[in-house]
Order: C-alpha cells, then sequence, then structure tokens
C-alpha cells in the first residue's frame, strides 16, 4: 500500500498546489546532496573519526567565544533571566511590524559599523524579513511580477533560485562570468545577458549582484558597482545588492557598500536602489533569522513592511540584539576579532591547499574560497565536474559543493566553506586533501590535452546549461523532510559512481 506522503504531486488529480509540487525550492542540486552526505555519516574526532567533514556549510563560527562572554556580562539583554524577566511581558506581547525602534537603531548602526563607517543607515528605512531569505523574498515580490527576470552575476549562490523566484515566479538570468578576468562583471557579459532576455521576449526588471560575492569571496570594485548603477539607471531597472557578507572583508581591497557609490552619483534615481543584509553571516547568526530589506525607494519600504508580517522577527530576538548591537565597544572588538580569525584561517587554509598544487581564486572576504580543481577533471565538463565531486565526498569524505551547483560556467571549481569548524577539523581535512592529491598522482591517467579540453570546456557549458532546462521542467517527488534535518532527502546515492 503507498503510503500517504506518495500521493500528491503525481497523483492525475492533484491535490497540492502547481506552485507546492514545481521544481521551484532547488533542493535536488548537488549542493543540497552534499549537505545530506554529512548529515548521514558527520565527522566528529572522536566517536566517527571517518565521517564527512562539513565543508559545504556558509557559517562564521570562530567568534562566538565573544557573544558568549557578552551574554554572561549582560544577563538583563535576554528577558529569560533574573535580571531580564521584568520586561517579559512588555516584549512577549510586542509585535508590531515595523519593529522594536531600538532595534531599527541598533541594526542601522551595525550596518554602518559593519561598512567601515562609511556610510549612514535611515532606521526608518530598516524593514525586517526572515533572514536574507525572506528580504530577498519580499523585495522580487515588490519589484517584479511573475515571469519578469531579474539578471544575476553567476556563479551564484544556489538557493537563489528558490528565495528569489520559487513563490514569485520572477525568473534568473545569469550574467556569465569567467575565471580569465577573475569572474569580474564585465559591461559585455551584462549587455549581453540584458539583450538575450529582450530577444526573448522577457522583461528585466532588476539586477541582483551579492558583494561580497558567494561563492568567489571577493568584493565588487567601485567601477564595477558605478557601471551596474548606471545601467539600472539609463535601463530604469531595480539594482538589489545582497551585502550580507559585508563585514567579513579581512584585507585589501576595501569593501566598497553600494550605498557609499551612490552618494557619489547625484544624477541617480535612488528608488532603484536596494541593499539586504542580514545578522547570518557578520555575526553567526543564521539561528535568528534577522534580515533586513534596505530601500530608498519610500513605497517598496512601506509595501515590503506590510509583507514584513509574514517573517517578522521575533521581539525577544530584537530585544536582545538591541542591546548587544548598541554596545559599541563589543561590536567595534567582536568585528576587529572576526576579520582577524577568518584572514588567519583563509591564509593557512590556502597556503597548505598551495603546497599541493591547489589554487583558489585570490579572495579577501566570505566564508569560504573558491578552490580550482580543472587540472584534476579527467574531462572538462560538467559530468567530469561531479565524478571528482563524487569522489571528494565519498572517497576523500569531505563535502565541498562544486561549481555547476552555483551555475558557474566553467567546469572544475569548488567552494570549500572554512569557518564552520574548528582547527583541529580543519587540520584533518587538509591532511585528508594531501593524501587524495598523492593518491591522485600516483594514479596514471590520460591527461587531456589543452585543445581537447577547451573543446570539453564549450561542450560542459552546452550541457550544463541543458541541464538547467531539464531541471526546471522536473517535477520532483524526493523531498521529505528528515525528523532531524532540514536538509531535504534528495537521494545522495544517486551521486554514488
Ligand atoms: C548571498 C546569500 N544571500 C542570502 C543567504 C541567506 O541568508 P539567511 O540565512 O540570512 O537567510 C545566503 C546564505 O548563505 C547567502 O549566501
Amino acid at each position: 500500500m503507498q503510503s500517504s506522503m506518495s500521493n500528491g504531486a503525481y497523483d492525475s488529480h492533484q491535490l497540492l498546489s502547481k506552485v507546492a509540487t514545481n521544481n521551484g525550492h532547488g533542493e535536488d542540486v548537488e549542493y543540497f546532496d552534499g549537505w545530506k552526505a554529512y548529515d548521514n555519516d558527520p565527522y566528529h574526532s572522536s566517536s566517527n573519526p571517518n565521517g564527512v567533514i562539513q565543508m559545504g556549510l556558509a557559517e562564521n563560527q570562530l567568534s562566538f567565544d565573544l557573544v558568549k562572554e557578552w551574554m554572561l556580562k549582560n544577563p538583563q539583554a535576554s528577558i529569560c533571566t533574573p535580571e531580564g524577566v521584568d520586561k517579559f511581558m512588555e516584549i512577549a506581547i510586542f509585535q508590531d511590524y515595523h519593529g522594536l525602534p531600538e532595534f531599527r537603531s541598533a541594526v542601522a548602526k551595525f550596518m554602518g559599523k559593519a561598512r567601515g563607517d562609511k556610510v549612514t543607515f535611515d532606521p526608518e528605512r530598516i524593514v525586517m524579513s526572515g533572514g536574507a531569505t525572506g528580504a530577498n523574498e519580499t523585495i522580487l515580490f515588490c519589484l517584479a511580477d511573475r515571469g519578469d527576470a531579474f539578471l544575476v552575476p553567476s556563479p551564484y549562490y544556489p538557493a537563489f533560485n528558490r528565495d528569489l523566484g520559487w513563490r514569485t515566479g520572477v525568473k534568473l538570468i545569469p550574467i556569465t562570468c569567467e575565471s580569465w578576468n577573475g569572474f569580474k562583471i564585465t559591461e559585455q557579459a551584462l549587455i549581453s545577458a540584458y539583450e538575450d532576455a529582450l530577444t526573448k521576449n522577457v522583461r528585466v526588471k532588476g539586477i541582483i549582484v551579492t558583494n561580497p560575492s558567494n561563492p568567489l569571496g571577493t568584493v565588487q570594485d567601485k567601477d564595477t558597482l558605478k557601471m551596474l548603477v548606471n545601467f539600472v539607471n539609463d535601463k530604469r531597472i531595480h539594482l538589489v545588492c545582497d551585502e550580507i557578507y559585508a563585514a567579513t572583508v579581512f584585507s585589501l581591497p576595501r569593501y566598497t557598500s553600494v550605498a557609499e557609490i551612490v552618494t557619489d552619483m547625484p544624477h541617480v534615481n535612488l528608488d532603484l536602489i536596494h541593499i539586504i543584509y542580514s545578522l547570518s553571516k557578520d555575526m553567526g547568526m543564521p539561528g535568528f533569522r534577522v534580515g533586513i530589506v534596505y530601500s530608498y525607494n519610500d513605497r517598496v519600504v512601506t509595501t515590503a513592511r506590510r509583507m514584513s508580517s509574514f517573517g517578522l522577527v521575533s521581539s525577544q530576538t530584537q530585544h536582545m540584539l538591541a542591546a548587544l548591537l548598541s554596545d559599541d565597544e563589543f561590536v567595534t572588538r567582536f568585528l576587529d576579532t572576526s576579520r582577524e580569525r577568518l584572514s588567519r584561517r583563509h591564509q593557512h587554509f590556502t597556503g597548505e591547499l598551495s603546497k599541493v598544487g591547489i589554487e583558489c581564486l585570490k579572495s579577501n572576504a566570505g566564508l569560504f574560497v573558491w578552490m580550482d580543481l580543472r587540472h584534476l577533471l579527467e574531462e572538462a565538463t560538467t559530468e567530469g565536474e561531479l565524478k571528482l565531486w563524487r569522489v571528494i565526498i565519498n572517497d576523500v569524505k569531505i563535502n565541498v559543493s562544486p561549481g555547476s551547483s552555483f551555475h558557474c560556467s566553467e567546469p572544475g571549481w569548488f567552494r570549500v566553506c572554512f569557518a564552520n569548524i574548528d582547527d583541529g577539523t580543519v587540520e584533518v581535512a587538509l591532511q585528508r586533501i594531501r593524501s587524495f592529491v598523492k593518491r591522485d598522482k600516483r594514479e596514471v591517467k590520460p591527461k587531456t590535452s589543452l585543445k581537447k579540453r577547451k573543446e570539453q570546456m564549450q561542450l560542459g557549458r552546452l550541457s550544463f546549461n541543458n541541464r538547467r532546462i531539464d531541471e526546471s521542467s522536473l517535477m520532483s517527488p524526493h523531498n521529505l523532510l528528515s525528523p532531524h534535518s532540514p536538509i531535504p532527502q534528495s537521494p545522495l546515492v544517486k551521486a554514488r559512481t
């Protein structure tokens, strides 16, 4: 007998909505399969030393000791302590979708600090949402209609397809960036994506860019930002900047927010400029689900605020964070320490990889590196990349994310997160990588010629594009949540060779 769970999407008489059963969640890409592999067999130094090491999760866990220390010194900040409980009722009943005024002021101040105090933010423009995930969807709901498109430089964050497109019905069109210039956005690539959409009769409503970039760990330079701002201004479309990694920039070149760029561009219509922020990365608190829409457009602020009822940050969290983020001394120390620790971890990790002939894209931000394994591919295609990825997951036992999950146009790049594990686990991961590289060198395999690689690269692009079309037209029957995990149960077994 079939379980009731297996009915639904595939019944001839459709029980669920089209939105619920289409593939818009995007969770059956390899990025999420890797999480599942970790979930099934998680590494632990003593209880499971041969398990999978999780390097596919962009979490910032390096500076939690400072937050803990602050919490112990400031028990009144929580309404669940003897020192703070007098505020319990006031906070428990408060839920205005504008947010606590002290929370909005503290977040606005923090956003300025996270951007090196080069710009200020107006608390009246702070709109809350459930993480940057909710904030990104909210802004798209405000700016585009079903069937409209947003351009997004690739490679890009895999969950954008879900966050920006699943429920809104907005299409994402990649602006293809390539390795020859360090994956920088060029005006040519931008124009080509824009014109391509127009020839297909797709209305482009804006560009969404992550700065610093996930997965690249690089910052957008001033000229690129100006080029993007001028482009949206000329075309009267929107620019959304997802700046959730703003305070992870740990070395030069320094970070420039779009907020800073537009102050020097008085001709620009500010109604077109919007910023997405969250405390998930800079403060390492994704569990608190603090997301922010910051728009210079008054109507967007009003509408987004109305929509924020669907994803408010709990008033208990707002209350606690208002106290934490208005402590200037703490914030300065936290941001400095976090940057320093990220820098050290990044330097150590990339330095050790380099010793075994593995290079990463030069980067100065984020919680990950963009690792170049093109030389280890048997064939320079998406299939070749996924074959290598399966070996890394199943034999090397490290969950890294293949570039194809990020819609990268060139096979052989992998995102490796370095800030969600402790020093000891980093050493185990490095040791596994060293052994793997040594083993790979011993295995005599026919190396492809440069000409063949170039041909395969072209093929790789084609097959990848086809795959994307196939994915979006498929229904997915296998995404039931496991009882203990937020990760979808798409079968990793399909990834085994
Ligand atoms: C570029 C980007 N935007 C948004 C998000 C979602 O962040 P949040 O946890 O705040 O929803 C992520 C998370 O990895 C991200 O990398």
